[in-house]
């Protein structure tokens, strides 16, 4: 089932989510319609957060091809080095990218959507994006890195376009 989108500045977005303990149907669910949701926006990433749901779990997909859907559930970032500036954009923030400078490498530990422990080393793309989306899970969106300046224009042009989509 594809999941209505929360949009920038709705104050659900701040929300801090929790911890997932319970490895049942109802994650499994939720991996499910968040994937469906990502690839119909399209995005390659979404945090649950985005949907309203405030647990820990994230879904990305960066392949070309759209088939390679990874699943992180309770992530921690391990250790992080470099820093690499990258354009970013956000399904919660359509129409608008800007740039954002995060660590070049991470490395993460989550779980998967049945409760398996995982590692994995990411750098370029995948890293900024599981930074991003992590950033969701505590309640923070890209563009809070942004000057207060850009961040009032944005939250203008936001509140107009919402209702102009009425
Ligand atoms: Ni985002």
């Amino acid at each position: 089932m594809v999941l209505p989108i929360l949009e920038y500045p709705d104050p659900r977005l701040k929300k801090v989510a929790a911890r997932v303990t319970d490895f049942g149907p109802d994650v499994a669910r939720l991996v499910r319609d968040m994937a469906e949701t990502m690839y119909a926006a399209p995005g390659i990433g979404l945090a649950a957060t985005q949907v309203d749901v405030h647990k820990r779990v994230i879904v990305i997909d960066i392949s070309e091809a759209r088939d390679d859907l990874r699943v992180f559930v309770n992530p921690e970032i391990l250790s992080a080095e470099g820093e690499a500036e990258c354009e970013e954009g956000c399904l919660s923030v359509p129409g608008y990218y800007d740039k954002v400078t995060r660590a070049a490498k991470v490395r993460v530990r989550a779980q998967d959507e049945h409760g398996r422990t995982f590692e994995l080393d990411a750098d370029g793309l995948l890293a900024v994006c599981i930074q991003h989306e992590m950033d969701h899970l505590v309640g923070k969106v890209f563009v809070d890195y942004l000057s207060p300046l850009k961040r009032a224009r944005l939250a203008t042009r936001m509140k107009k376009r919402q209702r102009m989509a009425g």
